[in-house]
């Protein structure tokens, strides 16, 4: 019989061994590849490298195609939950080097748990991932698997911040959990994400690619859009985790952390009243203008390498969380084009969910003209701008600095979608098109008519500028609320903000509304 003793011995050799994974020989070379083990990850992740794990000793039950008594400590994937910076966080980070972290049934299932726990607790949740996907010899299990991981990712939606860190293989169908969350973090190098990888595509359709060149962090953050941040390395995609959860509250029936005082930090601040230059055909960088507006070092660029055209970003103004919507001049000319529409609608949308207010700055000279556009479907990714916006019910608060012209001006959240303050600076631009060509329609035949059609023209169009394109045809109407200074944009914006602390904004019941997806 054994002792007591016995049973304390053989609970550390097990835990001891479930925390080496896949064994010394495959931490190794987890390690030489540049990453870390799946527990490592999650030590660094949460406070004092504290986390409880749970179903430690948890193990699979397949039998087919060699896996009967096959020993795969933890399933290939460590769970549990910590703090991060004193917050409750739950988090699931798969062990490549048990069997590639492939997903079986068992794995899913404690994925499943997990976010279960984070649902009822009202925590976020973050998964690591870094897997060869579905566990072949699972074979359907693992679909089952699968599936069960995409139904819980939706349950959490909208409910509890989900953040994903992509570092490691993460390909095919596995690539829909992260795609289901809320953000994803790639690190470069490791960090890879395709639905088919460089071979599948070379036999479909003869293209060639590397599997960096397809799925890396650089292609997934600038031209899928799928990834929201790049990492240098794992430590690096952790830090990243850590600073965007310090601006997301934990669930949606609470507000984003404050470091609010109880005072606001007015400033009048004199370089702004010069940063928009004399010609409006000149760019300049709305990153200036949102740099100096907000608490100093607080943005933090959601999407920063996709559609420049259009800068999402959290930020801090006198401590409150807000999110930003921006047109960037210095892309595009700052046009909304399909994916610029797609990046602020996904970001307008997830601020709504988790109740932080939402601050425009307007330069837009319109949608983007083309056929590409047209084809590619403008309308309808515009139109989820339209109806994010109008669908929002949290603070919202515009401020046109230059261009504002037609349904792109709408689209940046114009008094009409709801908006609860609209300022512009006295170089806003609010009209319906721009000068030359509204001038080109109302003044044709005596543009054609006139001795000299080409000064007939200009001045047509300078008159029209001075009369139309100001902010005050819109304030004449209400559509905005106050002409302001640039220098005194950061206190119109805190003193609309404090003013809107308890905005109530109650909608008709319905289960969901159509965004035109
Ligand atoms: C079972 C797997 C596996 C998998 C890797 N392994 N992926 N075992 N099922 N999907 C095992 C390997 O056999 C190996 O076992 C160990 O994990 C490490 O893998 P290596 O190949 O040695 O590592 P590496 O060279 O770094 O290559 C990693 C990899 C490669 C690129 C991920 O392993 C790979 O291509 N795996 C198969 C990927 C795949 O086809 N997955 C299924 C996709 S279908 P040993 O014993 O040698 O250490 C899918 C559908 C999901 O995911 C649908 C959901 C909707």
């Amino acid at each position: 019989m054994s002792t007591v003793h016995d049973k304390l011995r053989l609970l550390k050799e097990k835990n001891a061994h479930v925390l080496l994974g896949g064994g010394a020989q495959k931490i190794e070379a987890q390690h030489k590849a540049g990453k870390m083990t799946a527990h490592e990850r999650l030590h660094l992740l949460f406070d004092n490298g504290f986390y409880d794990e749970l179903y430690r000793h948890a193990q699979h039950a397949a039998t087919t195609l060699g896996m009967g008594g096959r020993d795969l400590p933890g399933d290939g994937v460590v769970t549990g939950l910590g703090a991060i910076n004193g917050r409750l966080v739950y988090a699931s980070s798969q062990d490549f080097t048990v069997m590639g972290g492939s997903v079986g049934l068992m794995h899913a299932w404690k994925i499943c748990e997990i976010m279960e726990m984070a649902l009822k607790a009202g925590a976020p949740y973050i998964a690591v991932n870094d897997s060869g996907g579905a566990r072949i010899q699972e074979a359907v299990d693992s679909l089952q698997g699968y599936g069960k991981i995409f139904y819980h990712n939706t349950l959490l939606s909208g409910v509890v911040p989900q953040i994903s860190i992509i570092a490691g293989p993460c390909a095919g169908g596995a690539a829909y959990s992260p795609a289901l969350m809320d953000f994803i973090i790639m690190v470069e190098g490791t960090g890879q994400m395709f639905i088919a990888g460089p071979e599948v595509i070379k036999e479909a359709t003869g293209e060639s690619i590397t599997a960096e060149e397809l799925g890396g962090a650089g292609a997934q953050a600038a031209r899928s859009g799928n990834v929201h941040f790049i990492a240098r390395d794992d430590a690096d995609a952790i830090e990243i985790a850590q600073r965007l959860l310090g601006y997301l509250p934990n669930n949606n029936t609470e507000d984003p952390p404050s470091l609010h005082t109880g005072e606001l930090t007015l400033i009048e601040d004199e370089p702004l009243n010069s940063v928009v230059p004399d010609d409006p055909r000149d760019p300049y960088n709305m990153l200036d203008i949102l740099q100096r507006v907000f608490d100093p070092h607080s943005l933090l660029e959601v999407h920063s390498h996709y559609a420049q055209n259009m800068i999402v970003s959290f930020a801090r103004l006198n401590g409150r969380v807000v999110g930003i919507v921006a047109n960037q001049p210095a892309v595009k000319f700052g046009a909304i084009d399909i994916n610029a529409s797609d990046k602020a609608s996904r970001f307008i949308r997830f601020c709504n969910a988790f109740n932080i207010p939402l601050i425009q700055f307007v330069d837009v000279p319109g949608f983007m003209p083309g056929v590409e556009q047209e084809f590619g479907g403008i309308i309808r990714h515009g139109a989820k701008m339209l109806f994010s916006f109008s669908a929002a019910t949290v603070p919202k608060i515009t401020v046109v600095v230059r261009k504002a012209y037609g349904g792109a001006y709408l689209a940046m959240c114009a008094k009409a979608l709801g908006a609860d303050r609209v300022a512009a600076w006295p170089t806003a631009e609010i009209a319906v098109m721009g000068a030359e060509g509204a001038v080109n329609v109302l003044y044709r035949t005596e543009i054609k008519n006139a001795p000299d059609p080409r000064e007939a023209r200009t001045t047509f169009i300078r008159q029209y500028k001075e009369e139309f394109s100001t902010p005050y045809q819109a304030a004449k109407r209400g559509m905005v609320d106050a002409v302001i200074e640039p220098k005194n944009t950061r206190n119109y914006i805190s003193i609309a903000l404090e003013s809107l602390r308890n905005k109530r904004d109650l909608r008709p019941q319905k289960k969901h509304g159509l965004i035109p997806l």
